[in-house]
C-alpha cells in the first residue's frame, strides 16, 4: 500500500512537472506487466498454456511498426512459448491500454521450424509506402548460446491490402557466417516501387546485405566501419552492468533522396558512439562490393556521453531520430547541420517508463512510435511481473522537435512526395498518392474503463480516447469466425510447433 501511494505521489509530480513546463512529449498509449496473444479460441489457448507453447513470462517485445489501423509488434523467440513472433494490435479496436497481441498474418503462418510457410524470429520490421510490409525471418530460435538456426535467413514481404505473403527470398550462403545477426532492417524507395532495395545489417558478422526487389537478389558488403569500438563495450543501463563489446553494425536510418537521386545509409555499431554513412549508389550496385572501402564515410565528432544506440529513423525532412539506451532517452539530430553534440538533442526521456527504448518509427503521418521493454532486465536478471514492463509511446514530431536545436532552421514544407521524401517544388501531388490514413478512433465507443496509468489516463483524456479493454474471447469471434482448429493442429503435428526438440 505504502508502496502505491509513494508510486502515485511520484507519478503526480512528475505529471504536474511535466505540465507546468509544457514538456509532456511522448504519450504512453499501450503498456503490458507481461504480453497476451489472441488465440483462435480459448481451448487451443489453455492447450498452448498446459503444453509450455505459450508461456506468459517469455515474451519480450522488440519492434514496432505502424501502417494505418494496424500497429505492429515483433516478439522474437529467445525463450520458448512464444505464440507468434509478428503480430499487430488494431487500433480502432483498441486504440490504447493493454490488448492481446493478433498473430500476423496468422498463427499458422508464425510456426517456428517450418521454414517455407512459418516465421521463427523476427526483429524489426518496415512498412513501405508501397503498401508492402518487409519482415526478415533470422530462422533462429533462442539468444547467445542457446541460439539454433532451425531455418535459413529469409526475407518475408507481404502485401498490407491483401494479408498475403508475396515474396519469400532465402538469403545466398555467402550472404551470412557463423556469426550473422542480424536485426535491423532499412527499404530505399527509389523512382517506383519496382525500384526498391532493402539492407540489413548483421551486427555479430560485421555485414551489411542488400536486396534488391526487381532483380530478386542478395549480396554483401564488408568494411572495418561495421565493427565495435573497443572502448565502447561497456554498458549501463537499469543499474545492471554489463559488456556488449562484440556488437558491431545495427541501427541504421535511410535519408531523403538527395540532389544526386540516391538516398544516404546513416548505421552506427552498437558498440560505438560513432556515426557513419554510405550513399545507396554504393549499395544498390552488386559491382561496388568491392573496391567501395573510400566510398563509406564517417564523422569526425563522436556522440556525447554514453550514447549507444540501436534504432534510429529519418524524417521526410532529414530529421533523425535515434533511441540512446544508456539515458532512457530518445535523442534528434538535424541531418543539414554537422553531426556534432551541441546539435543533439534529446526529445524525450524518462527513467522508469523508458528504460531500454527498444524501437523508434515515424508513420505516414509524421507521428513518432517508441517501445520500451527493459531488455537488459530481461536478458541479464529478472523482470518483475507485477510492474509494467513494457510500453508503446507516440507523439507528433513537431511536438517532440520543439524548443530543441533540431527545430532550428527547419522548413516545413506542406506536401509529401510518393516515395518517401518531401518535394519542395512540385506544383501537384503524384498521382496515385493517397493521403495517409489517420488512426481511427471511431471504433472505441465502450465504458471508460480505470486506464493502467495516469500518463495513458492522461493521453486518453486529451485525446477524447475512451479506453476499451476486450477480453480475448471478443477477439475470437471477430477476427478468427473462418477459423477451423483441427486444421491448425494437424498443421503443428506435421510442423513443429509442438516439436520441443525445436526449443532449448
Ligand atoms: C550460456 O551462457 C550463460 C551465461 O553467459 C551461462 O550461464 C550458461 O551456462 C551458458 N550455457 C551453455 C549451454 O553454454
Ligand atoms: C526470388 O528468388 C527466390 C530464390 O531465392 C525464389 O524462390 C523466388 O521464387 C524468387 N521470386 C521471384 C518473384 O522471382
Amino acid at each position: 500500500m505504502n508502496k502505491f501511494i509513494n508510486k502515485f505521489i511520484v507519478t503526480a509530480v512528475i505529471l504536474f512537472a511535466g505540465i507546468t513546463s509544457g514538456q509532456v512529449r511522448l504519450q504512453e498509449r499501450f503498456n503490458w506487466r507481461q504480453l497476451d496473444w489472441v488465440f483462435p479460441n480459448q481451448q487451443i489457448r489453455d492447450r498452448a498454456i498446459a503444453s509450455g507453447d505459450y508461456i506468459p513470462t517469455n515474451g519480450l517485445p522488440v519492434g514496432i511498426e505502424r501502417w494505418q489501423n494496424k500497429l505492429f509488434v515483433t516478439v522474437p523467440r529467445w525463450r520458448n512459448g512464444i505464440p507468434a513472433v509478428l503480430n499487430y494490435i488494431d487500433m480502432n479496436r483498441t486504440p490504447s491500454g493493454s490488448p492481446a497481441l493478433i498473430p500476423y498474418p496468422s498463427l499458422e503462418q508464425n510456426v517456428a521450424g517450418d521454414c517455407a510457410n512459418g516465421l521463427s524470429t523476427v526483429y524489426r520490421i518496415k512498412a513501405d509506402r508501397c503498401g508492402r510490409l518487409w519482415v526478415l525471418d533470422t530462422g533462429t530460435i533462442g539468444i547467445g548460446n542457446t541460439t539454433q538456426n532451425v531455418c535459413p535467413y529469409a526475407l518475408n514481404v507481404f502485401d498490407l491490402a491483401t494479408d498475403r505473403r508475396i515474396r519469400r527470398y532465402e538469403f545466398r550462403p555467402e550472404d551470412t557466417n557463423p556469426n550473422t545477426f542480424i536485426a535491423n532492417i532499412a527499404v530505399d524507395i527509389g523512382r517506383n516501387c519496382e525500384d526498391t532495395f532493402a539492407y540489413f545489417s548483421d551486427e555479430l558478422g560485421y555485414g551489411l546485405i542488400s536486396y534488391s526487389w526487381e532483380q530478386n537478389r542478395s549480396w554483401r558488403f564488408e568494411h572495418s566501419f561495421f565493427f565495435p569500438d573497443p572502448l565502447r563495450g561497456d554498458f549501463n543501463i537499469a543499474g545492471l552492468n554489463f559488456q556488449w563489446g562484440e556488437e558491431g553494425i545495427f541501427g541504421m536510418a535511410l535519408s531523403p533522396i538527395q540532389n544526386d537521386g540516391f538516398r544516404k545509409l546513416y548505421f552506427s555499431p552498437l558498440a560505438s558512439h560513432r556515426e557513419f554513412s554510405v550513399s545507396t549508389r554504393i549499395l544498390r550496385d552488386a559491382n561496388r562490393v568491392e573496391e567501395s572501402y573510400h566510398d563509406f564515410t564517417y564523422f569526425v565528432e563522436e556522440r556525447a556521453g554514453n550514447a549507444h544506440t540501436t534504432s534510429r529513423v529519418m524524417s521526410d525532412d532529414g530529421i533523425m531520430l535515434f533511441n540512446l539506451i544508456d539515458q532512457n532517452s530518445v535523442g534528434c539530430w538535424n541531418s543539414a547541420t554537422a553531426y556534432t553534440p551541441q546539435n543533439h538533442a534529446v526529445v524525450d526521456r524518462d527513467d522508469e517508463t523508458m528504460v531500454f527504448p527498444a524501437d523508434v518509427k515515424i508513420d505516414e503521418t509524421n507521428t513518432v512510435w517508441v517501445i520500451s521493454d527493459r531488455m537488459p532486465v530481461f536478458l541479464i536478471a529478472n523482470l518483475d511481473y507485477t510492474d509494467i514492463n513494457f510500453r508503446i509511446f507516440s507523439a507528433p514530431l513537431d511536438t517532440l522537435l520543439q524548443g530543441t536545436v533540431c527545430a532550428n532552421g527547419r522548413r516545413t514544407p506542406n506536401r509529401f512526395s510518393p516515395f518517401g521524401f518531401f518535394d519542395y517544388t512540385a506544383d501537384a501531388l503524384s498521382p496515385g498518392y493517397q493521403s495517409p490514413n489517420l488512426i481511427g478512433f471511431a471504433g472505441a465507443t465502450s465504458q471508460i474503463l480505470r486506464s493502467s496509468t495516469p500518463k495513458a489516463f492522461a493521453y486518453n483524456e486529451h485525446n477524447n480516447v475512451a479506453i476499451k479493454t476486450e477480453s480475448p474471447s471478443t477477439y475470437f469471434s471477430n477476427f478468427h469466425s473462418n477459423f477451423d482448429d483441427r486444421n491448425l493442429f494437424d498443421y503443428q503435428k506435421k510442423n513443429t510447433w509442438n516439436n520441443r526438440n525445436y526449443y532449448f
